[in-house]
């Protein structure tokens, strides 16, 4: 009888070797949910169990640690929601708890994801000294006009001064998420948020096109004057530009950096890499080495059941092994995010399949402009980035 999710094909399939691991960490409250956002994200009511959630984060993890016996991590993100909504002893206490059951890599990566309009003065400090050495901060824009359409709860001057504080508080690595095709917004608009973000000069920028997500506000009851997707291109096009002048270097569809400062967690993620997913709704993917198997794993995404929960089996919503079929498929959503591509001995090695697995559709997209190649290297061209969902639909199991 064959275990579920196990390579399938001959003795001559290469083995999947498990690759970097990182520690995604979910905190999901908001002061407010905006109306284009389906993160499980939920509006705080009342005071928030950040003590007791901190306690279930580290049951959590004590409970997912068998998939990661003597792996090192090399990244944690805490993501939401908004952190920083907890306070920077209860990021402490998660930290050190986390340190004491897995071995994290000198140096790692470790970024608090920021909502400007909760920032406070000698907060950043603090979590400096917890560990946190990035800091990415949701701006979206810096016209107050659209930020209010968005829903935000901070307007642009709220936006920069929280900057200034992180910085002021010794923070070098910061990013900016900045959205742009939103509501009455123009190409000029746009470049002008990308003007006021390069002034405070982060190390770091995502520019985000704004997606209607079904069950959101903004899906429900579309803002009527969104600018179409030629539109949309457009801006974005001007945006890259724009940036590549300032110094920052696209490195995947929405996410540019200068030099070295690109951001090592998510670029985990885009190289299929394997991470832990700790806290309610979070999501974990996972190369078992000794069982040649990716297994995916997520939580109950419900904050309260997952609290209640944390620590036993009934915290996890499901999990699922990645059939060797599917694991192409997966790694192309990912690796062709991004403008390096993949080699094939990743290929190989994360997903446990000879190159011949997707000789068919890389040829084909090779042949039709989206791809090239050059020995062992695959990289999207301009035009395969642009058509990022047709490239990636080649590689589906047939
Ligand atoms: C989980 S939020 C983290 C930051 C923090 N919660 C905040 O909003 O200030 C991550 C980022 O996703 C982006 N985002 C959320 N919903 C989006 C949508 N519908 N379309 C495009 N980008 C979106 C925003 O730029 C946001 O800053
Ligand atoms: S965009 Fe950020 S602040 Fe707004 S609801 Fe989503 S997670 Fe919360």
């Amino acid at each position: 009888m064959s275990t579920p999710g196990a390579v399938a094909a001959g003795t001559d399939a290469p083995a999947l070797v498990p690759p970097p691991l990182s520690l995604y960490v979910h905190l999901p409250w908001c002061v407010r949910k905006c109306p284009y956002c389906d993160f499980n994200s939920h509006q705080a009511r009342g005071p928030l169990p950040f003590e007791a959630y901190v306690d279930a984060l580290l049951a959590d993890l004590d409970h997912d640690l068998p998939l990661a016996w003597g792996r090192t991590v090399h990244s944690v993100f805490f993501g939401g929601g908004t952190p920083s909504l907890f306070p920077p002893a209860q990021i402490d206490r998660f930290l050190q708890g986390a340190s004491a059951r897995l071995r994290f890599a000198p140096g790692l990566e470790v970024t608090l994801e920021t909502n400007p309009g909760t920032a406070e003065h000698g907060r950043f400090e603090d979590y400096l000294a917890a560990g946190v050495n990035r800091i990415s901060f949701g701006i979206q824009s810096f016209d107050d006009g659209c930020l209010r359409r968005l829903g935000r709860i901070h307007d642009a001057a709220q936006a920069e001064t929280a900057v200034r504080l992180a910085q002021d508080a010794g923070f070098d690595n910061l990013n900016l998420d900045l959205m742009y095709a939103l509501p009455g917004q123009t190409a000029a608009m746009a470049l002008h948020d990308l003007e006021r973000a390069i002034a405070l000069g982060p190390a770091h920028l995502s520019h985000y096109q704004l997606t209607l997500e079904p069950n959101t506000v903004f899906a429900a009851r579309p803002p009527q004057d969104l600018p179409d997707e030629d539109h949309a291109w457009e801006m974005q096009e001007a945006c890259q530009a724009r940036l590549a002048d300032a110094g920052y270097a696209q490195y995947e569809v929405s996410a540019y950096a200068r030099p070295g400062r690109q951001c090592a967690h998510n670029l985990n993620y885009w190289r299929y890499g394997d991470y832990l997913g700790i806290g309610a709704g979070a999501h974990g993917k996972l190369t078992l080495g000794a069982t040649q198997q990716v297994l995916r794993r997520w939580k109950a995404r419900h904050p309260a059941a997952w609290q209640a929960a944390a620590g036993s089996a009934a915290a996890i919503g499901g999990e699922e092994y990645v059939a060797p079929q599917q694991r192409p498929f997966e790694f192309m959503l990912n690796a062709l995010r991004l403008v390096e591509g993949f080699s094939l001995a990743a290929f190989q090695a994360r997903c446990g399949l000879p190159v011949e697995a997707i000789a068919a559709p890389l040829e084909e997209a090779v042949a039709r402009g989206w791809l090239e190649r050059s020995g062992e290297r695959v990289v999207p061209t301009a035009l395969g980035r642009r058509f990022n969902n047709d490239v990636v639909a080649l590689f589906l199991p047939g």
